[in-house]
């Protein structure tokens, strides 16, 4: 299985598009800091991360991420703040936040 790695895949610069502002907050992705953009969804700060296993599947254990990026389908859900079934795609980023692979169907922080 893919090991998730924190890189970065932002766009730093772009011929046509305006500079990007600088990432303002961090947060914790299985215990890994990764620079993100206050109020940019959680699933984008995963990617530019390099970041792609987002949760694994109940009963077989795959591995998802992003499908759909619009909140419907579930594949990008994650433990946040010790909350199961976050769906990252359309969950702002917080400073501080503390994001973890889903394992099944998750658990809640006790
Ligand atoms: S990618 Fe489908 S709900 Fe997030």
């Amino acid at each position: 299985m893919q090991e998730n790695k924190a890189k970065n895949h932002r766009v730093i610069k772009h011929p046509i598009l305006p500079a990007e502002a600088p990432c303002d907050v961090s947060i914790f992705v299985d215990g890994q800091e990764i620079p993100a953009k206050a109020g940019e969804p959680i699933a984008a700060a995963l990617l530019t991360a390099g970041i792609r296993i987002f949760r694994q599947t109940a009963k077989k254990g795959y591995p998802r991420g992003i499908f759909c990026g619009i909140g419907r389908c579930t594949d990008c859900v994650m433990t946040v703040d010790g909350q199961p079934n976050v769906r990252t795609c359309v969950t702002p980023v917080r400073a501080g936040m503390k994001v973890e692979t889903q394992i099944g169907l998750g658990r809640w922080a006790e």
